[in-house]
């Protein structure tokens, strides 16, 4: 290996994401009524329910080898403790087929930000009753899909959902403040984690051992002002309730053994101005933040060194393999987007290099799609979708062909020309 060159493993991931809510369309969950920003709503969405297969074709396309894939728990049981709905979990059965037949290897998330609405109106998360309902989900779906599936993702970005739902009031049912109830939700989700992995390796698996663990969205806290106190506090608490809180609830202790990686979404850094983020999804306008030196996609500001430091950190904490399991930049100047993949994949091969243990990168998103409180505004899609017209139009861009040369360069059995010029 010369030096700047990394031969990427060969049974390394290069893959894409999505989740049910922002792609599928004709979900009944908490967001089908929720209208975005844009005015935009879910209830279509890419309409990736019926038209999967030509989304696969789309990802054969890139070259990816893997797909981080949700499975939508309100399709599949109207009621706790029922049986799965045979006709839902057929149509799942025959995506994870059709990625099969395309050589890509299926991540599966059990949760993300999404629910049946007899969960909901029992009070969701909070109610410590959620926890045996998802481990009897988990259990059903996992005797059903463990021939097709080995690598597990029972919740993605707790500490997103949490502080969505009852401290920031972004996300149904839209509480603010409640902290008590952000950190009962944290534990019920650490709970189930730990009992859906024991329910997972019940199940026994169809050749492959399974993997399990979550995503951990990891955002880093600051102050924009090197003197601003207040700022500088209100990034320390941020830190604590929603980094080292989350993981320790996860991942301390004992609690570790239920995991056997963790995946790290990862899109940079909230600096704090006045006790607001200074960033786009805060609401702050990104020419202004431009004019204050500050790099930012349309929803955050940019840290491409942060993610190997948090890589070294985890492997050194945790000792477990990782993912990259999200990360990717919105807007609509693809150029910008290009060189954040690049600055992000040259972090990710720096810590490869000093031998953290990734296994895994997953672009997010295959699809331009239904970004939660802002609707359809915001473009992160290797794919486009024309929101415009009802056909919707799917389009590789400029990024995803850029992506694919990645992907093509690190397929398995092409070792020897796996080092991309674009990222040496
Ligand atoms: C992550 C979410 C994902 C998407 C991206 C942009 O926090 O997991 O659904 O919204 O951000």
């Amino acid at each position: 290996m010369t030096p700047g060159h990394l031969t990427f493993p060969d049974n390394f991931l290069w893959g894409t994401a999505t989740s049910p809510t922002q792609v599928e369309g004709h979900v009944a969950n908490e967001w089908t009524d929720y209208i975005a920003a844009d005015g935009g709503h879910c209830r279509v969405a890419c309409n990736h329910y019926h038209r999967y297969e030509e989304d696969v074709e789309w990802m054969a396309q890139l070259g990816v080898n893997a797909y981080r894939m949700g499975i939508e728990w309100s399709r599949l049981q109207a009621a706790p403790f029922a049986p799965l709905n045979q006709k839902e979990l057929e149509r799942y059965i025959h995506l994870l087929d059709c990625l099969k037949a395309a050589n890509i290897t299926p991540m599966v998330v059990l949760h993300h930000f999404s629910n049946p609405r007899w969960i909901t109106s029992a009070g969701g998360w909070v109610n410590p009753a959620t926890v045996p309902a998802f481990v009897d989900y988990t259990a059903k779906l996992v005797s059903a899909l463990k021939e097709r599936v080995h690598l597990w993702n029972t919740f993605n970005e707790p500490d997103t959902y949490a502080s969505l739902t009852y401290l920031l009031g972004g996300f149904p049912p839209f509480h603010k403040w409640q902290l008590a109830s952000y950190r009962k939700v944290i534990k019920h989700m650490a709970e189930a984690h730990i009992r859906a992995s024991e329910a997972i390796r019940r199940a026994g698996h169809g050749g492959r051992s399974p993997e399990i663990g979550i995503a951990k969205n990891w955002t880093y806290f600051g102050a924009l002002k090197k003197f601003a106190l207040w700022d500088h506090l209100l990034a320390r608490l941020s830190h604590h309730t929603f980094n080292r809180f989350v993981l320790t609830e996860f991942l301390g202790g004992r609690r570790r053994e239920a995991s056997t990686f963790l995946g790290v979404n990862y899109y940079g850094l909230a600096r704090f101005k006045n006790l607001q983020p200074a960033v786009p999804a805060g609401g702050a306008c990104p020419k202004q933040l431009g004019r204050m030196g500050v790099v930012c996609d349309d929803m955050f500001e940019r840290h491409p060194d942060g993610l190997g430091v948090i890589l070294r950190d985890f492997h050194r904490r945790y000792g477990l393999p990782l993912y990259i399991t999200e990360h990717g930049a919105a807007s609509s100047d693809e150029s910008f987007r290009i060189r954040d993949l690049t600055e992000h994949l040259r972090e990710l091969r720096n810590a490869l290099n000093g031998g953290a243990d990734v296994r895994g990168f997953f672009y997010w998103s295959l699809l331009d799609n239904f970004e939660w409180q802002f609707g359809y505004t915001k473009k992160f899609g290797l794919v486009s979708v024309d929101f415009n017209d009802e056909a919707l139009p799917r389009r590789m861009t400029r990024v995803g062909e850029y992506y694919r040369g990645i992907c093509r360069a690190r397929a398995p059995g092409m070792a020897s020309q796996n080092s991309h010029p674009a990222i040496s």
